[in-house]
């Protein structure tokens, strides 16, 4: 079996810049998943003592806290400084950017609009830093219900896909007088999904590597389709199937951007094998 890695795939700058910063911090805890990828925060409990915790109640003064990459939100930033703990801010800063747009933007008298999942906690993150009213939504349909007010600006999900959100910038152009682009998706995501569609175009079968619960990787499982009707999301080696590779000749592998090299060395190795 032929393989080639996309040009560019793995670890973003922001999960590497916060991975160092635990490995700086052993014994830290993190509040939430630092990344989302649970074999790396398994490493990272094994190699350096970093532990997790899900619940704020369960720090205490002067006991080292890792803020995720996704970041947290502002009353939740607010609890932990008021408890003397250390902060250790893992937050990427295109996520850090996004909230202070909107606390900036909210705070000038503007709706905001934000183009993401509600439920994912880098929204849920932004989302706290808005002042007044606060819109999140998934697609231009859901803005003609909207109570909106003559200013608006609008940030978006760093992973979210381009074209999708000019969408939503086109629609609110049309109907509004007054509206405040900020282009807060970030490069990594472009790079990642550009090289996944040029790869999807011209291999038999798709590997894309990464969290099942990564939104970024759910991504390019989803470009890599369009283009690659094999393509399949595995989270590891041991998840292959050697079905998927009857009477292929060359299989394409790409990784989320939380996904570690040595998973994705794993994976392709196990595929050189069959
Ligand atoms: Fe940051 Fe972009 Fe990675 S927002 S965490 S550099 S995918």
């Amino acid at each position: 079996m032929k393989i080639k890695l996309a040009d560019n795939y793995g670890f973003c700058f922001g999960v590497k810049r916060a991975i160092k910063l635990a490995e700086q911090s052993p014994n830290a805890v993190t509040y939430g998943p630092l990344i989302h990828n649970n074999k790396e925060i398994a490493r990272l409990k094994a190699d350096f003592n970093v532990g997790l915790s899900e619940n704020l109640q369960n720090f205490s003064a002067g006991e080292q806290v890792v803020i995720r990459t996704h970041g947290i939100q502002k009353d939740e930033l607010a609890y932990l400084q008021s408890k003397k703990v250390k902060l250790i801010d893992a937050t990427c800063p295109y996520v850090t950017k996004p909230q202070e747009i909107v606390a900036q933007m909210s705070a000038d008298g503007y709706d905001i609009v934000i183009f993401g999942d509600k439920e994912h906690p880098e929204i849920k993150g932004v989302r706290s830093y808005a002042q007044g009213n606060v819109y999140v939504v998934m697609d231009e349909n859901e803005l003609a219900v909207l109570p909106l007010k003559e200013r608006i600006a609008v940030v978006a999900q760093t992973t979210r896909k381009i074209e999708n959100y000019q969408k939503i910038v086109a629609y609110l152009m049309r109907s509004y007088k007054e509206v405040r682009v900020f282009n807060t998706i970030c490069n990594a995501t472009f790079e990642n999904q550009d090289a996944v569609r040029a790869l999807a175009k011209e291999v038999d079968v798709m590997v894309v590597i990464g969290g099942k619960n990564s939104s970024n990787t759910k991504q390019l499982l989803h470009i890599a389709l369009e283009f690659c009707p094999h393509s399949y999301l595995i989270e590891d080696a041991e998840e292959l199937n050697v079905s998927w590779f009857k009477d292929k000749l060359c299989c394409g592998i790409t990784a989320g951007a939380s996904t570690p090299e040595w998973i994705i060395k794993e994976v392709s190795q196990s595929i050189e094998a069959l």
